[in-house]
């Protein structure tokens, strides 16, 4: 059969087929499922007559076999949608590169490049070594948009697939289909890990390759203007790797969680001449704790107090506080109290930060029954913490002010008596 009748008995069979959205139903119900992934093929090229290079970008799609039964070779050929973009199809015999893929396949990232091996031949077991010609070979990376899961593999595409490619070119570099096998992936089920400070911690990295291949994984932190760190994994020591556990785990256990422990944390994976990594975030968040210096207050008209709210050992710093007073009615919105003033910083051993915010309350009688809350927003939180302080006003009663009255009237007293016996002092003529 041509290739040209070959390709109508596609078109033919495609048009016969059910499409589901982004995962193809197999004509032959024995054949496993595949996942079909919208990609970004991802190129750098140099532009002629100068030396400067240009990122080339193509939309392609990812044709991955879901894990389960032994698929036959290339079962998705005759199901692809007639739609021109140019698919890589994953095949036996490949590593699973996404183990956790689930129906949110609309929040996944992904993207394939060249990867250039510089004319060397990667040695890998059940590829053969030529004289002439080399596989091809492509890195891909697959990302949960909202940190899920990361993943990141090697694609080869062997000579001989090339040669029995589909003469339609759609684009100078990669053709309609590219059936590559997935020799190496390494992939994190929490690309981004939040702990509390002196807690232990799993690092998650797992590694998926032939079991001929030797493989090493090595960790590395990177901080911010600092240098690459290595992890070492000794045991007894903080950093610990599980050896007893089955071949693929590459995951890392941190105990007693510091602040210095902050940062990306590298899972490198090295297979013959390939190497991948896995990146992972460790980001620490401590909690506040968050009092004010009083409950519920019982004022006079006129009386002042001072509200305190403290907030003591957070992490990180970035934290908002505000007094707010609340409404009477509800569906009303509380206002935020003005004057409020922040005591300075502090910085404990540990590295969490605490300090105060505190404002002079007057008591007025329109305060009375009202509620003032110190709301806390941190990265630690769900959910806001709030502290409130109810406030009581009474009225200043007649005795109160007739108090008030006499001891102004005692001190004026006083201060006119205390004038007169010192206009008198200085006046009394010397004794001589
Ligand atoms: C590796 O083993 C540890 C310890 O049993 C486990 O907590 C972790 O989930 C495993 N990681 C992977 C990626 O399988
Ligand atoms: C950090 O230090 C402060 C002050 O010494 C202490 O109160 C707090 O509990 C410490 N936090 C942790 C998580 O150890």
């Amino acid at each position: 059969m041509g290739c040209g009748a070959w390709l109508a008995a596609g078109c033919l069979l495609s048009a016969v087929i059910t499409r589901i959205p982004n995962s193809i139903a197999s004509a032959d119900p024995g054949l496993r499922r595949s996942l079909q992934l919208p990609c970004v093929f991802e190129m750098r090229k140099t532009i002629p007559l100068s030396n400067k290079t240009e990122t080339v970008l193509l939309n392609v799609r990812l044709l991955l076999p879901t894990a389960g039964a032994q698929g036959a070779l290339r079962p998705w050929t005759e199901s692809l949608p007639a739609d021109n973009l140019p698919s890589f199809i994953v095949q036996e015999p490949s590593v699973n590169i996404l183990q956790h893929a689930d129906e949110d396949i609309n929040m996944l990232d992904c993207r394939i490049s060249p990867y250039f091996t510089a004319n060397t031949q990667i040695l890998w077991p059940g590829r053969e070594v030529r004289a002439h010609g080399m596989d091809t070979w492509f890195t891909c990376t697959i990302k949960h948009t909202a940190g899920k899961y990361a993943a990141t593999a090697f694609l080869v595409q062997g000579l001989e697939d090339r040669e029995h490619q589909t003469p339609a070119q759609l684009h100078q570099d990669i053709t309609e289909q590219t059936h590559v096998s997935a020799v190496l992936a390494v992939r994190t089920r929490l690309p981004q890990v939040r702990t509390a400070l002196g807690k232990d911690v799993v690092l998650d990295c797992a590694f998926a390759a032939d079991p001929r291949v030797d493989v090493a994984v090595r960790w590395a932190l990177r901080q911010t203007g600092r240098h690459e760190k290595r992890i070492a994994t000794s045991s007894g020591g903080r950093a610990e790797m599980f050896p007893q556990e089955p071949r693929g785990n590459a995951s890392l256990l941190l105990r007693r969680v510091e602040l210095s422990d902050e940062g990306t944390y590298i899972c490198a994976v090295q297979a013959a001449a390939l190497e991948l990594e896995q990146a992972v975030q460790l980001q620490i968040t401590e909690k506040p704790t968050v009092t004010v210096n009083v409950n519920s207050l019982s004022l006079v008209e006129g009386e002042q107090q001072k509200l305190v709210c403290d907030i003591r050992n957070y992490y990180p710093a970035d934290i908002q506080v505000q007094w707010l007073r609340e409404p009477r009615g509800a569906g009303q919105l509380p206002d935020t109290v003005p004057n409020v003033l922040t005591s300075s910083h502090r910085r404990s051993s540990n590295g969490t930060y605490s300090f105060s915010r505190f404002f002079l309350l007057t008591a007025n009688l329109h305060d009375n029954g009202r509620t003032y809350t110190c709301r806390v927003e941190h990265p630690s939180l769900q959910a806001p913490i709030r502290r409130s302080v109810t406030v009581a006003v009474r009225e200043a009663t007649s005795t109160t002010w007739l108090l008030l009255l006499l001891l102004g009237l005692t001190g004026c007293l006083v201060a006119a008596l205390h004038q007169f016996h010192k206009a008198r002092s200085t006046t009394k003529p010397k004794p001589y």
